[in-house]
């Protein structure tokens, strides 16, 4: 029995938040898993909660049938079940309710609550898949201890994890045994999660700030042992990381991780039991590439950090979600800061933002960081809520300062340890540390879009006075007019005419929405280096010649803005080339030269340098444009890229060559730097796809040691027709035909392809062997690939992109509707193409609006894309 949508779309508002009518005091859960059906057994304790508004006990649940019900130990009969909610009306004080229900987690496509992959059960709860579990208060500011007792076959299933501590084990009649697991913390049931199956593990240890040992285990399938030494590496230097900058502590003496290939999202972090897409838990020099690994460890320390930035202190309801991974988002870029090169990861971060937050910022899918109404939460797991909630914390740091920001944290984990809290409680800390009145900036929660700054300047010689001039506004959003100007914080340093700095980084503190800042003593006008770091997420503008940002390319002491400089430059050349194909584009093309000049001398950070020589992508560039034409973008992006390669064609290949892979394959920065300049060079060198272009990418394929590598020759042979394209992409199939993971990448390198018969290609794809619509990961690697890095062939003027597209997430609407409601993503933004794209995408959506038995997920991005 489906229940689920038979739950009418309702939306649901942040105004009407009201605590819960009853606390749960333990909750004890039973899963006897079954061959075709588990039954679980939940009894828990409630009381009355003083703040609650209501008598009735009212516990969610889908997709479940219930077996019975008892109160106090007797049969109770007296319940509604209507709309997916089971109503108890006035049960008392306290009492102990237990609910026995069968569920049918091998029939689970949803991947949320209890479902299978490859044969082993695992749970996904956040936000709301425990109500697929059992009948519970499914709400996040509902916090219990739980106890956990699992029973199976014991050869088929020999690992049985829930949270917290192993209390006991056993073996049973007819094969089967039983674990019991305790988690003394209370949490919500968001965080509840149960693992299931025939795994293996790979153990080791942490020893904690005050000398406790933790046991750190990861759980994958047999055979995959061998490629989680990076994933425990990260754990290990993320619960340290977490010590020294914020001084927490793990609380418990056992950590686990389970790696599970069918997953919705990245990973999940349930209190020591996280459970992670096998895609951000496995890498191996021979099977991930490096930005795999800097994922690994991204997302391996993100899921640690949420227990204290999650559980310990967990969200009231789920407008506040960015509370927790706004925050956690923040503090696993920074831990990754600290652990790479800060300025490569800001770029990179940046970059993200620009082409994936600004763009829902400039669609009907705007909102705000804490939005005030939803109808299905799990569409707004989105950019807003996580990377731009962490550029909120990170400006936040900036305006306190480390030391303070600190002070901050520290007040707010011992203020709200064990309690579910709001964004307001958390900004509130950072006034009370600080001492400083942040209600103006809270606005940043409530104002959804992405405001622009625009800067101009003036130098008075006479007076020797150098101005800025700040002018910020805010777009309008849907339901947003008028919006109020928000505390922006832009970190400046002034250069002179050499490129000395005068005037080291100071953060100027933008609250009108006019305002001009003066620098006194200035003999000559100095060139400014404006918003350093990005320090806050707005579209800038600025009054600066062409020659100031190639000084700040090359002299500027804060790395992300030399990079920024030159993409600015970058964007300017763009431009010129879209509004007149035949511009003289020189002077760009030689600082290129100047740029590959400096990598041939050796000198300088190679990881910097492969940015700098990479022209800003298609959705970055589109964020700039009033109309988004991707084909004309596309076609001046390429006849700078030619103009380069036929400039700098010898200097490119000497460049390339003295950065060959020699010697031992190394996971340092300075080698990872070295394969990405390398990639960064043979994209240029290969951007005609004529017949040497092919030859050297199979070069490059064939002298590969590493995924890195041969991802790079994939990357460059995508477009070709050249013969060598077939053959590359076969023997990469051939090799890695049995690694999942790497598999995804085969389907991803054809699906971005831009050339011709990208069509059929597609339909190949879809229809090949190793596609499975239940996978989540497949289907990204297919779908997702080509509708969001395939600009280009997904808005092909014949629609058959958008179709492609279309068709498969109305598949997906019955079997998986978190995935399908995500594949609408690169259709909302319709309104912002060509007139002829946008009929073609409206039509798409409008197909899929119609769709019989629309899930409540699609429902609502496709509803709100087309209002
Ligand atoms: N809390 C998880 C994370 O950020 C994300 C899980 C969201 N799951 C979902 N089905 N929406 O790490
Ligand atoms: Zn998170």
């Amino acid at each position: 029995m489906r229940t689920e949508n038979a739950v009418a779309p309702k939306t649901i508002y942040l105004k009407d938040y009201t605590p819960a009518p009853y606390l749960a005091k333990q909750v004890n859960l039973s899963f006897n898993l079954l061959p075709g059906k588990t039954i679980v057994t939940s009894s828990v304790d409630y009381v009355k909660n003083p703040a609650g508004v209501s008598s009735d006990l009212v516990l969610d649940g889908e997709d479940q049938t219930v077996i019975s019900v008892a109160l106090n130990g007797q049969p109770f009969e007296d319940y509604t079940i209507a709309d997916g909610q089971m109503t108890i009306v006035n049960p008392g004080h306290a009492f102990s309710l237990t609910i026995v229900s069968e569920i049918h987690p091998e029939a689970n496509t949803a991947l949320e609550g209890l479902y299978q992959s490859q044969g082993n059960y695992c749970t996904q709860c956040e936000a709301e898949g425990f109500r697929r579990i059992t009948y519970y208060q499914d709400r996040p500011d509902v916090l219990s201890v739980f106890t956990v007792r699992i029973e199976a076959d014991a050869l088929a299933y020999p690992v049985m994890l829930s949270n917290g501590n192993l209390q006991e084990e056993g073996m049973l009649a007819d094969g089967r045994h039983f674990r019991v697991w305790h988690d003394p913390f209370p949490k919500p049931c968001y965080l509840f999660a149960l693992v299931a199956g025939d795994l293996e593990r790979v153990a080791d240890t942490f020893t904690t700030m005050t000398g406790r040992k933790v046991d750190l285990h990861i759980y994958v399938r047999a055979g995959d042992e061998g490629q989680c030494s990076h994933a425990m590496a990260s754990l290990k230097k993320s619960m340290q990381w977490d010590e020294e900058v914020y001084g927490r502590e793990y609380q418990l003496d056992l950590f686990n991780i389970v790696a599970v290939s069918d997953f919705n999202m990245g990973a999940m972090e349930n209190t020591s039991l996280n459970v992670f897409n096998t895609a951000l838990v496995l890498a191996h020099q021979e099977t991930a590439t490096d930005s795999d690994f800097m994922s690994v460890e991204g997302v391996i320390g993100h899921e640690y950090f949420h227990n204290w930035t999650g559980n310990r202190v967990t969200c009231r309801d789920w407008f506040q979600l960015s509370l927790k991974e706004g925050f956690t988002v923040f503090r696993d870029q920074e831990f990754s800061a600290d652990m790479n090169s800060r300025a490569v990861l800001r770029i990179d971060d940046v970059n993200t933002l620009r082409r994936l937050q600004f763009s829902e910022d400039g669609s009907p899918l705007a909102h705000a960081v804490q939005p005030d109404q939803f109808i299905e939460i799990s569409n707004f797991y989105t950019k807003t809520i996580y990377d731009k909630g962490a550029e909120l914390i990170r400006m936040q740091h900036t305006l306190l300062g480390a030391e303070t920001f600190r002070k901050a944290t520290d007040l707010y984990f011992d203020r709200f340890d064990g309690q579910a809290v709001t964004c307001d409680d958390f900004v509130q800390c950072m006034a009370d540390a600080s001492g400083r009145d942040l209600s103006q900036f809270f606005r940043w929660y409530k104002q959804a879009g992405t405001p622009s700054l625009q800067v101009s300047s003036h130098y008075d010689a006479s007076h020797q006075r150098y101005t800025l001039t700040f002018k910020q506004s805010q777009p309008d959003t849907p339901e947003q007019t008028n919006k109020q100007p928000l505390h922006i914080p832009v970190a400046v340093g002034l250069l002179d005419a050499f490129g000395q700095e005068l005037l080291p980084t100071r953060v100027l503190e933008v609250t009108e929405r006019e305002q001009t800042f003066t620098f006194a003593d200035m003999a000559d006008r100095p060139v400014p280096s404006i918003l350093r770091g990005f320090s806050a997420p707005v579209k800038l503008e600025t009054d600066l010649s062409d020659d100031d940002l190639r000084l700040l390319q090359v002299y500027d002491t804060d790395g992300f803005n030399k990079w920024e400089a030159g993409q600015t430059l970058a964007l300017r050349t763009i431009q010129r080339v879209m509004d007149q194909p035949e511009a003289d584009i020189t002077q760009f093309v030689a600082d290129i030269g100047t740029l590959i000049a400096q990598g041939l001398s050796g000198q300088g950070d190679k990881a910097l340098l492969a940015r700098a020589l990479s022209l800003p992508l298609l959705g970055v560039i589109a964020q700039h444009q009033a109309v988004i034409d991707p084909a004309a973008i596309d076609a001046a992006r390429t006849a700078i890229l030619i103009q380069i390669k036929r400039t700098h064609k010898e200097a490119l290949a000497a460049l390339y060559d003295l950065n060959r892979n020699s010697g031992e394959f190394s996971m340092t920065p300075e080698a990872m730097g070295r394969r990405a300049l390398q990639h960064a060079v043979l994209e240029i060198l290969t951007v005609t796809n004529g017949t040497g272009c092919a030859a050297r990418s199979k070069a490059h394929y064939d002298a590969a040691d590493n995924m890195t590598d041969r991802v790079t020759a994939l990357a460059c042979l995508a477009d070709s027709d050249q013969p060598q394209r077939a053959e590359v992409f076969a023997d990469f199939y051939a090799r890695f035909k049995n690694y999942p993971l790497v598999v995804d990448k085969w389907f991803s390198l054809q699906a971005i392809a831009n050339r011709e018969q990208i069509f059929e290609d597609l339909a190949m794809l879809r229809n090949h062997a190793d596609f499975n619509i239940k996978n989540p990961n497949r289907v990204r690697s297919l779908y997702s690939a080509f509708a969001i890095n395939n600009p280009v062939k997904f808005h092909d003027p014949s629609g058959k992109g958008y179709a492609f597209l279309r068709d498969v997430i109305i598949e997906l609407n019955t079997i998986n509707p978190q995935i399908a409601a995500r594949m609408v993503t690169p259709l909302r933004e319709w309104k912002r193409y060509t007139p002829a794209l946008q009929a073609q995408m409206q039509a798409a959506l409008e197909a899929i609006l119609a769709t019989p038995n629309l899930s409540g997920d699609v429902f609502e991005i496709v509803s709100k894309s087309l209002k």
